[in-house]
């Protein structure tokens, strides 16, 4: 006999964990399957700003207790060019709305120790290490998924399956391909990231754009620093001795008289590369898409686990008001919905990519006039205001818009 489960969820990164998460907490059960290993999953270090709306979303999950001991609220950024500093203060341009800084490795540690101590959601409600997951039976609703886990192929009925497995994943491909869309840009460079077990040399993050490319300084607490820096899309991280690393992160950060770096032994460093991409739609009859299987966004403005939450909590509700209520309302409308916001954010984000990247085929001109939009925004509220509004988040969807 198939076993059966309410919602089939594919990949156990924020998206599916979140969603298996508030489903729990619903009485709707769920499985997730993931082909990484537990501390794979665990392992990865990603970005750590998280928008209001998102650690809200997180303490009504349930998952908020490590956050809100942890987590450190921001109430502005430093943007710093030629030369010279510029605060976007958060409580001046969008009172009372602001950040927390806290690791998406944190948020994920958090969702994976929650779930697995959730004794009522029964046995291998969240598996790890599965490979070659398939679906069959989405043309005619009764989608059933197969996977094998350790070592036994297995056959798993689901009332809804959801693709929360990145952009690697395999579930968008399900998708028939005249219903497919895909919109993608890459740009022609990537992110050198490091984590460093030195304590921050600044109180709030420093996005740099300098000649040589774009440098930024965030945190994880208040021992460790994360920095990026901006390198060619085909380097090779051999080439980045600690040394160099410290040394070029010097000449992009220290611009401003007086201001000094503090160096520290380097725990990680990674490349990332920078792209855009969505998929649509993000639902296909029983098949629905969350988190980075359907967009993904260049990570400047740090919105990719915020629109990953922006989804799932939207899809959390929509799925439990067609379980509570018998409504598919929610459901009808949910990728409408979600690429609305998917594309406010993929503007904010390419726009501020943009704003504080080096392009190698910019010219003089461009690089002037790069430089005279980060005055605007020193010199006009009005400038300074959208990059504060677009940066804490827009606000969550209510339930009926
Ligand atoms: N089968 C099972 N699991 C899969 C498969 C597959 N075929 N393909 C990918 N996965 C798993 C990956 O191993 C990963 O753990 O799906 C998970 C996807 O997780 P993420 O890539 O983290 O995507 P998501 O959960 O949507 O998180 C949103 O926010 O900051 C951003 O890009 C960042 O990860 C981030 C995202
Ligand atoms: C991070 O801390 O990892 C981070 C912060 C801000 C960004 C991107 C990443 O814009």
């Amino acid at each position: 006999m198939t076993a059966r489960v309410a919602v089939g969820i594919i990949g156990a990164g924020p998206s599916g964990l979140l969603l298996a998460q508030l489903l729990a907490r619903r009485g709707i059960s769920s499985r997730v399957l993931e082909r990484s290993s537990r501390e794979h999953v665990e392992g990865r270090v990603r970005a750590g700003v998280l928008e209001q709306p998102t650690v809200d979303t997180l303490h009504a999950a349930g998952v908020g207790e490590r956050l809100a001991r942890e987590g450190i609220v921001h109430h502005g950024i430093e943007l710093r060019f030629a030369g010279a500093a510029q605060r976007i203060d958060f409580s001046a341009l969008v009172p009372g709305r602001n950040i927390t800084v806290y690791g998406q490795r944190e948020v994920v540690r958090d969702l994976i120790a929650t779930r697995l101590g959730d004794a009522a959601a029964g046995p291998e409600h969240l598996c790890f290490e599965v490979s070659d997951v398939e679906v069959a039976g989405l043309g005619d609703d009764q989608p059933v998924l197969s996977f094998t886990h350790a070592g036994r192929r297995q056959q798993l009925g689901c009332d809804w399956v959801v693709g929360c497995d990145g952009y690697h994943g395999v579930s968008r491909h399900w998708f028939p391909a005249q219903m497919s869309q895909a919109f993608e840009h890459v740009f022609p460079f990537a992110w050198l990231g490091v984590l460093a077990a030195v304590a921050p040399s600044t109180e709030e993050l420093i996005y740099a754009r300098h000649e040589r490319g774009f440098a930024l300084h965030s945190m994880r607490s208040p021992e460790l620093s994360r920095f990026y820096l901006q390198v060619p899309a085909d380097e090779d991280l051999a080439s980045w001795s600690d040394a160099r690393i410290w040394q070029e992160l010097r000449t992009r950060l220290e611009t401003v008289p007086g201001w000094r770096l503090e160096s520290g032994p380097i725990l990680e460093k990674g490349l990332a590369a920078m792209r855009s991409f969505v998929h649509e739609p993000m639902r296909y009859r029983r098949l629905l898409l969350a988190g980075d299987a359907a967009h993904i966004v260049p990570a400047t403005g740090a919105k990719g686990l915020n629109l990953a939450v922006a989804d799932v909590r939207l899809l959390g509700a929509a799925l439990a008001d067609w379980y509570e209520r018998g409504s598919a309302t929610g459901l009808d409308e949910y990728s409408a919905a979600c690429l609305q916001r998917v594309w406010r954010v993929q503007q904010f984000s390419c726009w501020m990519t943009r704003l504080l990247h080096v392009l190698p085929t910019d010219d003089a001109f461009e690089r002037r006039l790069q430089v005279a939009q980060l005055e605007a925004i020193a010199q006009s509220q009005a400038a300074a205001t959208m990059l504060a509004e677009n940066y804490v988040g827009l606000p969550p969807p209510g339930p009926s818009s």
